[in-house]
């Protein structure tokens, strides 16, 4: 196992991530669509794609010609990579291996809050492209007071109360934000890419228990963990196969370089 303070994408992670993560194809057409229109990017585009993971992206930029490079610390993760005939590199964004000024267009998509020195990757982001070229940073909210935010917050607490910390490794959205604002200015953006999840309380739970935060329990403390989150979400819901739509919102905050 990866030991704690490293990259915690690999393994049981990465094996599941595309089922809890993935994102709906026209919800990646829209979000492409509005990242186009908001940086003027034109087929033939350098794109690096920050922090690529399976390739959640990569298909929706692939398709319209542009370049692509996919970056990535873990190796179990690229493995999965879900894209044929496209550039991906295990690599480090603190140390990005590419020349000055090289790029049009970064996207990093659920990442700097994950690097441990996200200032740095940051940067080093910011050092690739070309001036007046674009980052989108992209994310996704959970409306608050819905059944996946209300897992979250629950197994979050039941992790806390078990002296397991929850924090993230890297930045949160305001400090992205502050970082990136000392060499690029926010443009309008793109706005929110807002979309509906049919799921059912089992697979957020499984979604809940497999990620990164969770990795390196001990099988008979996620057990218990488990078993105490199912009783909380069936005190909410009655059952874990019933049917229920989650609302969530893919975030595209779009940054110009300097
Ligand atoms: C939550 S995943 C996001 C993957 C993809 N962008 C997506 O939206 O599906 C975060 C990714 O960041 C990668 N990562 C974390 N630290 C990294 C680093 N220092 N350098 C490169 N990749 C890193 C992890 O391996 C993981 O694949």
């Amino acid at each position: 196992m990866a030991p704690k303070g490293e990259n915690r994408f690999a393994y049981d992670v990465a094996r599941d991530y595309d089922r809890g993560r993935s994102l709906p194809a026209e919800v990646l057409e829209e979000c492409c669509r509005g990242i186009v229109e908001a940086t003027g990017l034109r087929p033939g585009a350098m794109v690096l794609d920050a922090g690529a993971g399976t390739g959640v992206l990569a298909g929706s930029l692939v398709w319209q010609d542009y370049r692509y490079l996919g970056i990535d610390a873990s190796p179990e993760m690229l493995r999965r990579f879900g894209w044929k005939s496209v550039d991906i590199v295990q690599g480090d964004l603190r140390r990005v291996p590419l020349v000055d000024g090289c790029i049009d267009l970064v996207v990093a998509f659920r990442v700097f809050g994950v690097v441990r020195g996200w200032r740095h990757a940051i940067r080093e982001c910011v050092r690739a492209l070309k001036p007046e070229a674009h980052l989108v940073a992209g994310r996704v909210a959970r409306n608050s007071g819905s059944l996946a935010d209300f897992i979250r917050v629950e197994r979050n607490q039941l992790l806390r109360e078990a002296g397991i910390a929850t924090d993230r490794p890297g930045a949160n959205d305001g400090e992205v934000e502050l970082e990136l604002s000392h060499t690029m200015e926010q443009t309008a953006g793109i706005g929110n890419v807002d979309f509906i999840v049919e799921t059912t309380p089992r697979q957020l739970l499984d979604q809940n228990l497999s990620g990164w935060r969770i990795s390196e329990l001990d099988d008979g403390v996620r057990d218990r963990l488990r078993s105490r989150l199912a009783e909380i979400v069936k005190g909410r819901t009655g059952g874990l196969d019933v049917a229920v739509e989650q609302p969530a919102a893919l975030q595209l905050d779009v940054y110009r370089r300097r």
